[in-house]
């Protein structure tokens, strides 16, 4: 194991001002978290709380173990999109301990439009269960919504990846045998009933959960016959006449108490099938990234300080360090347990694309996972290395990072772009999770190229038809189509749309990623079966 030597010169003009840039993105995240975390209006909540309910993070709070951590999942998710929506799309969630066992805990937020499901809302929870599918991870609904916002309907109802999915994957993961249980603290109507109903218990709030197909007001139009809420789907009904629920709560911490009681019962959890080695902090301050990372995006990082920073004792076992140094792999440990990392340091070239395969094939034999740190312009282009046989070299590394099935994750820590976005583990490929710093930015290629390309694709036009630009109208032309890409590749695009799971600090990677890796080694191997490679 070799220690990364650093070479920073952490007392530098430029360290200095990156790291000023830096902090000034932290504070944006940070104040965008508290705006998410805060929930919907003041009369909302006030509202809410005046019904004798628990705010939505006092519910997770509560059925948490006391004092762990919770990872949120998707939390910037639908930033900007809806009118009167903070950013969270309606819906909490995360990753925590409950009665000793890690659950995804996924909580509607009534403040928030009364709970119901936008289609980014729809696309959270369908991704907080593939994210507990493929961990095998319990979950936890706590239902408090009015089912599909009605004005959302073609990102709701039609497509796979909306709302039926959520019933789909239900069913699903029941069959693989994960338990799923549903806390019914609200209204719980039409299709929204059915989350509790495919459930394996599911516990309701005595005068303030209801559940059933068809309210009151819909009943009487359809039928003629008048009903209270209480004998329609009250949780007495439902739980003394006609079983669709199993636990009677008086209020929602008493609730929260037999959501803990049920996890405590669900069996053995799955052992971890790896022993971490005991953990250490990097030997150099993860802060100090922050002034790594140039406040102007053209100049590059070098990714073997950042290394230096994320991982245990700043220890790594380099594989191949002389050959395709445009991208650094080798093995590490983070909080203990061992990753195989792969960063960029470069354009991807050949040799880089043979080494990530051949490193990927190693991890794959020897059960260990991946971690993409991707920053990277692409892969590289011209005669020499088209002659090379790039498009075979690159097909070989997404062919090998496609089809390893140990647990995978991406962090963009910086631009990622074209083919190099989608061979660094970019979201078409199923990242166990996948996350941005705030400087992660990720497009089909730059802001100045997409201008240039279709600048130049324009001057042919016009030569072909015989006009003429001039310079003015050029930089015209290619204004907005700058602006246009500086938008889109921004992490924070990315995160409104949930092309990540979320936004990291540099700080927080560590932390996040341990947790992560933890929960991965308690799932059952997975075979490797890989696809053809060109040779
Ligand atoms: N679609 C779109 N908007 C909805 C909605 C729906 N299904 N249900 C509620 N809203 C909106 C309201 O217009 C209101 O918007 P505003 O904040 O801009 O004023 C906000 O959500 C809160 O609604 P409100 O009725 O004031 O809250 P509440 O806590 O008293 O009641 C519900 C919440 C969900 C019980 C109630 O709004 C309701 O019954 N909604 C319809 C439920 C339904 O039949 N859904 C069927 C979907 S398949």
């Amino acid at each position: 194991m070799t220690v990364l030597k650093s070479l920073l010169d952490t007392g530098s003009d430029a360290f200095r001002a990156n790291a000023a840039h830096y902090r000034a993105k932290i504070e944006a995240l940070e104040a965008l978290r508290r705006e998410q975390r805060l929930g919907g209006p003041e009369k909302a909540r006030a509202r809410h709380e005046q019904k004798g309910k628990l705010l939505p993070r006092e519910r997770v709070e509560r059925l948490l173990d006391p004092g762990s951590p919770f990872l949120e999942l998707g939390e910037l998710a639908g930033l900007g999109k809806y009118e009167d929506v903070p950013p969270g799309a309606g819906i909490i969630t995360g990753i925590g301990l409950v009665a000793g066992r890690h659950c995804m805990v996924i909580a509607n937020d009534a403040t928030v439009k009364g709970g119901t499901y936008f289609g980014m809302t729809c696309k959270k929870h369908v991704r907080a269960q593939r994210i507990a599918w493929n961990n095998r991870l319990p979950v936890i609904t706590l239902v408090d919504s009015g089912g599909a916002f009605l004005p959302d309907q073609a990102n709701i109802f039609p497509d796979e990846g909306q709302f039926g999915s959520i019933f789909h994957n239900q069913v699903g993961m029941s069959g693989d045998g994960i338990p799923q249980i549903a806390v019914v603290m609200g209204p719980c109507t039409a299709g929204g009933a059915y989350i509790p109903a495919l459930c394996d218990e599911v516990v309701i709030v005595r005068g303030q959960g209801f559940m059933y197909l068809g309210g009151p007001e819909l009943t009487y139009a359809a039928t003629g016959e008048r009903v209270d809420n209480e004998t329609l789907g009250g949780g007495k009904m439902h739980c003394s006449v006609s079983g669709v629920t199993d636990h009677l709560a008086e209020n929602d911490a008493h609730a929260l108490a037999i959501t803990r009681e049920i996890v405590a019962h669900l069996g053995e959890p799955g052992t971890r099938r790896k022993t971490p080695a005991p953990p250490a902090p990097p030997a150099y301050p993860v802060e100090q990234i922050h002034g790594i990372i140039s406040r102007d995006a053209k100049v590059p990082t070098d990714n073997r300080e950042i290394v230096a920073r994320l991982v245990d004792a700043s220890a790594f076992h380099e594989f191949k360090p002389l050959y395709g140094d445009t991208l650094m792999t080798g093995w590490a440990r983070i909080h203990g347990h061992e990753v195989g990392i792969l960063a960029n340091t470069g354009v991807l070239f050949v040799e880089a694309a043979l080494k990530a395969t051949h490193f990927i094939d190693l991890c794959v034999q020897r059960d260990i996972p991946l971690l993409f740190l991707a920053d990277v312009n692409g892969f590289m282009v011209g005669r020499e290395v088209e002659q090379a046989g790039i498009a075979k070299a690159g097909a070989k590394m997404i062919t090998a990072m496609s089809s390893a099935r140990v647990p995978k994750f991406t962090i963009i820590t910086g631009g990622s772009y074209g083919a190099g976005y989608l061979a660094m583990l970019g979201r078409p490929f199923q990242p166990d999770a996948m996350f941005a710093w705030p400087t992660g930015r990720a497009a089909i290629m730059g802001p100045d190229q997409a201008a240039s390309v279709l600048a130049q694709v324009r001057a042919q036009i016009n030569e072909r038809e015989g006009r003429r630009w001039t310079e003015a109208e050029d930089e015209a032309f290619r204004a907005p189509i700058r602006r246009e890409y500086e938008t889109f590749q921004d992490a924070y695009n990315f995160a409104a749309n949930l092309w990540v799971d979320g936004i990291l600090q540099p700080a927080e990677t560590r932390d996040v990623l341990a947790l992560l890796l933890d929960i991965a080694a308690r799932r059952p191997k997975v075979e490797t079966r890989f696809g053809v490679f060109r040779f």
